[in-house]
């Protein structure tokens, strides 16, 4: 479907609890998930047929939605089964599930308080980003302008609309330079992740990655952990300075999107994809399959 505009794309929306056909599935101009990003969503893969840890994102997205006061209309089993229906209604066996969480219309302004929780499920083919020979070279970041913000000025581990307004900006300004993508640090200028997903980092055969406590502990990023320590190889989680990454000879980012993306360059830095990323890249592809 690439270049189909995504609300011109074919099939059924799940919307409030039904299916309605792609095009319909609108919000009007005043909802206030479109001003005030009272918004929270989840992406997730499915593989063969399988959505790889629904369980874990689901339960993430409820999470999302407490943590902005928006309480789900449904329950977790009942959002379980809204996104294997809606894979199977759209006869996808490999594909992209999103389900978005917003209020609407009923008030205007900061204050929301009764405003309808609307929840929606959409399903569309994404293929992986980069054929895995290909994936192995590794992709460019840039260093981003923004920085991940202080726990406590915004509930950063929700999987919310407003965290994403600077990972736009900062992903649209690597692009404008010619990267993929863009590492960005926190607020005390430690490093964090990139734009939409995590990073780790390889010296002598020891995993590094960042300490998830300003941003998104991805499911992926857990699961690249449990796949990792299953073969042997150490992981450290620790606070990460960016001069380090002088001393680090691999690099590579996770995400439910990405899957395990190899880097090539972050800034001035080169790293080699070597065999730890080769390896994960393919624990990986198991993981995901493993009930095939
Ligand atoms: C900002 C950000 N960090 C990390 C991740 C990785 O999370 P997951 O592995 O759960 O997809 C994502 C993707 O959802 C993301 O958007």
């Amino acid at each position: 479907m690439a270049g189909v505009p995504y609300d011109q794309m074919s099939g059924y929306i799940w919307y409030n609890g039904e299916f309605i056909a792609w095009a319909d599935a609108k919000v009007h101009v005043l909802t206030h998930g479109l001003h005030y990003a009272s918004s929270v969503f989840e992406g997730e893969r499915a593989y063969a047929g399988q959505i790889f840890k629904l369980q874990e994102h689901t339960e993430r997205l409820f999470y999302s939605a407490e943590t902005l006061g928006m309480k789900m209309p449904y329950t977790v089993e009942e959002i379980n089964q809204a996104c294997i229906d809606t894979l199977e209604k759209q006869g996808l066996t490999d594909a992209y599930i999103r389900p978005v969480v917003w209020r609407g219309s009923e008030m205007m302004g900061v204050s929301a308080q009764s405003n309808r929780i609307n929840v929606a499920i959409a399903v569309w083919e994404w293929p992986s980003y980069f054929a895995p020979e290909e994936r192995l070279k590794g992709i460019r970041l840039d260093r981003a302008q923004y920085r991940r913000p202080d726990p406590a000025t915004i509930p950063c581990f929700a999987k919310a609309a407003g965290l994403y307004m600077i990972c736009t900006l900062s992903k649209h300004a690597a692009e404008a330079n010619g990267y993929a993508d863009a590492l960005m640090l926190d607020y005390r200028g430690h490093i964090a992740e990139a734009t939409g997903a995590n990073v780790f980092f390889i010296k002598e055969g020891v995993i590094h990655t960042p300490t998830p406590d300003c941003f998104l502990n991805g499911i992926t990023r857990q699961t690249a952990v449990d796949l990792a320590k299953a073969r042997g190889i150490e992981v450290v989680e620790r606070t990460i300075m960016p001069e380090e990454m002088a001393d680090f000879s691999e690099c590579f980012l996770t995400g439910t999107a990405a899957e395990v993306t190899p880097v090539s360059e972050i800034g001035e830095f080169k790293f080699t994809p070597g065999e730890i990323c080769k390896s994960l890249m393919e624990d990986y592809d198991k993981a995901v399959r493993a009930h095939v």
